[in-house]
């Protein structure tokens, strides 16, 4: 049974989730695929992803195909209540809620792994991390996984460097069709367009700090750049700093930038980035906001040591007065601003995104016995996939090699 808000919204969420399809042309195709080939008919299912519509629309698609999902949040602040109403509606195991605590968030977990799955999909980790440790007694029924994003790899890293891992996991954030389109493109527009509607504020003109350059950092500073705002990098990898400069960004450490900035976005997955000694030189009115998986790159607890009182100025926007008057605006408690306070990334791009999610546990499904519990990297031939799908539903058509340059390109003589 599923536990959701309030059933009696599933009506809205249904109608977010059929405007999401009609812009999901991808995965529409894949699910009637799917659903001829039978090949996930009777298979076990568990997601635990930001459940949103794109989401639903994904889960929907598994489920019709005739494969049993359950679905628990990946982020006790990104469940859209009404969506999760409709996706239990459908038939689906719904196990969340907008504002989960840490205890119900937790039991919506087990909830959503009693299901004992055979297949994953995971954004963040907490699935695998949850069998890894308290559920071992379900690792033995899973064939395997994919994983979502930048953060859960690098926690699977760790679990895999420590030999732990029990079973295969797809690295479906570091296929083409993933990063290039969603960390970039997807959190570029998402994250700006939830600090837009929360603060209601200009960007032009002003300067933006953006902390972290990896795929997800290209994007918030060039959306914030195309936005009018200067923008200023603060990076600890040599590489990654001297891309931005060479995409024209000032470098700086996070010291000097933070007297500053208007804006700030953290989007590196590092604890702390944001702290005590920054919030100390912050100008009177900046607006904090963070990007990454979890809630710990802006230091909630420095903020609150700092602030002599909390006000809620807007909806998602708490404002930490400090002794001296001045005031930190904290977009979305510190959780990713994009799903907290927005809808996430647009359709077109979660398209392409939970496309590769199904290619990987289609791969997955199919080969479980020869991969063996590791971090697996997606094969060029799913991205091709997905994104030539994404071509031909766009009707954009591209030239192919002649046979001669297929021959040129395999030879070594001049
Ligand atoms: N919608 C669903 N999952 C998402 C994610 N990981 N990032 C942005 N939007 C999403």
């Amino acid at each position: 049974m599923s536990v959701v808000r309030d059933p009696s919204l599933a009506p809205a969420g249904r109608r977010k989730i059929a405007w999401a399809a009609r812009h999901m042309p991808v995965l529409e195709s894949l699910a009637r695929e799917l659903e001829a080939s039978g090949e996930l008919r009777g298979r076990r299912l568990t997601l635990c992803l930001h459940l949103e519509a794109k989401t639903a629309r994904l889960a929907e698609a598994l489920h019709q195909a005739g494969a049993e999902v359950s679905v628990a949040g990946s982020n006790p602040l990104s469940t859209q209540d009404d969506v999760a109403a409709a996706l239990a509606e459908e038939g689906v195991e719904v196990f969340a809620w907008r504002g989960a605590t840490p205890e119900e968030y937790r039991d919506f977990l087990e909830r959503a792994l009693a299901h004992r799955p055979e297949l994953l999909i995971d954004d963040g980790a907490d699935l695998v991390s949850l069998l890894h440790s308290e559920r071992r007694d379900l690792l033995g029924g899973v064939l395997g996984g994919a994983e979502e994003t930048t953060t859960g790899i690098q926690r699977l890293r760790a679990l895999e460097a420590e030999g732990l891992l029990a079973f295969p996991v797809m690295a479906t954030n570091d296929g083409l069709a993933k990063h290039l389109f969603d960390n970039r493109y997807g959190t570029g527009q998402s994250v700006w367009d939830a600090i837009m509607r929360t603060t209601n504020l200009t960007v032009a003109g002003k300067t933006a700090v953006v902390l972290g350059y990896g795929w997800c950092g290209k994007g918030v500073a060039a959306r914030a750049a195309g936005l009018g705002a200067r923008v200023i990098v603060c990076e600890v990898d040599p590489v990654a700093a001297n891309e931005a400069l060479m995409d024209g960004f000032q470098v700086m450490p996070a010291l000097e930038a933070a007297g500053q900035g208007d804006f700030f976005v953290t989007v590196t997955g590092m604890r702390e980035v944001l702290r005590r000694e920054h919030f100390e030189r912050m100008r009177d009115g900046a607006v904090l906001a963070n990007a990454g998986h979890f809630d710990v790159e802006i230091s909630k607890p420095d903020l609150s040591a700092l602030a002599v009182r909390r006000e809620e100025a807007r909806p998602h926007v708490e404002s930490y007065v400090l002794a001296d008057g001045r005031r930190l605006h904290l977009l979305a408690e510190g959780r990713l601003v994009n799903l907290a306070a927005g809808d996430g990334h647009p359709a077109e791009i979660m398209d392409l995104s939970f496309s590769l999610q199904v290619e990987a546990i289609r791969y997955v499904a199919r080969h479980a016995d020869e991969l063996g519990p590791r971090l697996v990297p997606i094969p060029r031939e799913l991205d091709e996939r997905v994104l030539g799908r994404r071509l031909a539903a766009l009707g954009v058509r591209i030239d192919r090699l002649t046979p001669e340059q297929e021959a040129y390109r395999r030879s070594w003589r001049v």
